[in-house]
């Protein structure tokens, strides 16, 4: 598609673009809106046939469920069967912001992909986002706003070139967080980090007491308690090589010419922040970038082994798997 073409879609989130935006939620197309994190591909959580829409555009598995992203507390407990008291907790220390709750489902909601009884719900920190919830009175399904494995989108033209048959972006510039929500599951007796994210484990260990983590390597959709881990996932155009250090990494099974991601300190092609937030607001635009320069080879230098990386390095290995 050209370029003019896929501008049209991107929409500025004024009075007249929102409520657009909102017309077509209510008639049960899909609108892409912008996130703290990252975009999502919204739809009526309600609304079956708006909701197998975003499967068909992201070409997602149907066994993957999606996050429900509502405008407050109030929303989230309307959708849940069971509303724990860790739940009410987390969600007045964090919402709104980049941390989704794994919870009972309510009866009357729809099983949002795979068949199962729980529901994954947010209040997203965007305004641009909080201004479509409330235009549209709808809890909204919105996954990341990318092709199924590929990388997510922290700009609106990033959405665009991913699903170049998206009805609509709204455009609220580039993402701050850049990495996607931390996905807590509060079904069981101890809450269960089933995706690491934006929200470091510290704090929300400051908050929840004591986390069961997820063991490595969960094999594609293996395990069904955390769908959405499969191996490869986030991953560029580009085969992505992880190495400890690039001076003395073997290249001669590397295709020319190789990107070199780095950060600060180091030597590479494209340097990131040597903070972790920095960098992983970052990250996802270095590697569209490094995909349109068409490098058939990103070097990644791994960030230090400490858990203020944990989700940048879950992102970097599954990019690479
Ligand atoms: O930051 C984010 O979370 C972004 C923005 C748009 O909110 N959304 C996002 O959605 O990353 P997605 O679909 O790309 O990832 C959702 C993750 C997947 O790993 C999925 O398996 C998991 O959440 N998930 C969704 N519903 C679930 C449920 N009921 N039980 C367990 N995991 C669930
Ligand atoms: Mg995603």
């Amino acid at each position: 598609m050209t370029a003019s073409l896929w501008r049209d879609r991107i929409v500025v989130p004024d009075a007249g673009g929102l409520s657009r935006a909102a017309a077509l939620l209510r008639s049960g197309s899909v609108v892409a809106f912008p996130t703290e994190t990252v975009y999502g591909l919204g739809a009526d959580a309600f609304d079956e046939k708006a909701v197998g829409e975003i499967y068909r555009l992201k070409k997602r598995p149907t066994w993957n469920p999606l996050i429900v992203h509502v405008a407050d507390v109030a929303a989230a407990r309307a959708l849940a069967a069971d509303w724990p008291d860790t739940a009410e907790d987390l969600a007045a220390r964090f919402w709104p912001g980049p941390l989704t709750l794994v919870v009972r489902r309510a009866s009357h909601l729809p099983g949002i992909g795979a068949s199962n009884d729980t529901v994954a719900v947010r209040v997203p920190a965007h305004p641009v986002a909080l201004d479509l919830l409330r235009a549209s009175g709808l809890p909204l399904a919105a996954p990341s706003a990318n092709r199924s494995e590929g990388i997510s989108p922290t700009t609106a033209e990033h959405v665009v070139r991913s699903l170049p048959d998206v009805p609509m972006v709204l455009d609220g510039g580039p993402c701050s967080w850049g990495i996607e929500s931390t996905v807590l599951d509060l079904t069981g007796d101890v809450p269960r980090l089933l995706r690491p994210g934006a929200l470091s484990l510290r704090v929300l260990r400051d908050a929840a007491g004591p986390i069961a983590l997820p063991g490595p390597g969960v094999e594609d959709g293996a395990d069904r308690s955390s769908p959405g881990m499969s191996r490869r996932h986030y991953a560029p155009r580009a085969r992505v090589v992880l190495c400890e250090d690039v001076l003395s990494v073997d290249r001669s099974g590397l295709t020319e010419p190789i990107a070199v991601l780095s950060y600060e300190g180091t030597d590479g092609t494209e340097i990131l922040s040597a903070d972790p937030r920095e960098y992983a607001a970052d990250l996802y635009a270095a590697l569209h970038r490094l995909d349109d320069e068409g490098y058939p080879t990103i070097l990644i230098l791994q960030p230090p082994r400490t858990e203020d990386w944990l989700a940048v390095r879950d992102r970097l290995s599954r990019a690479a798997a």
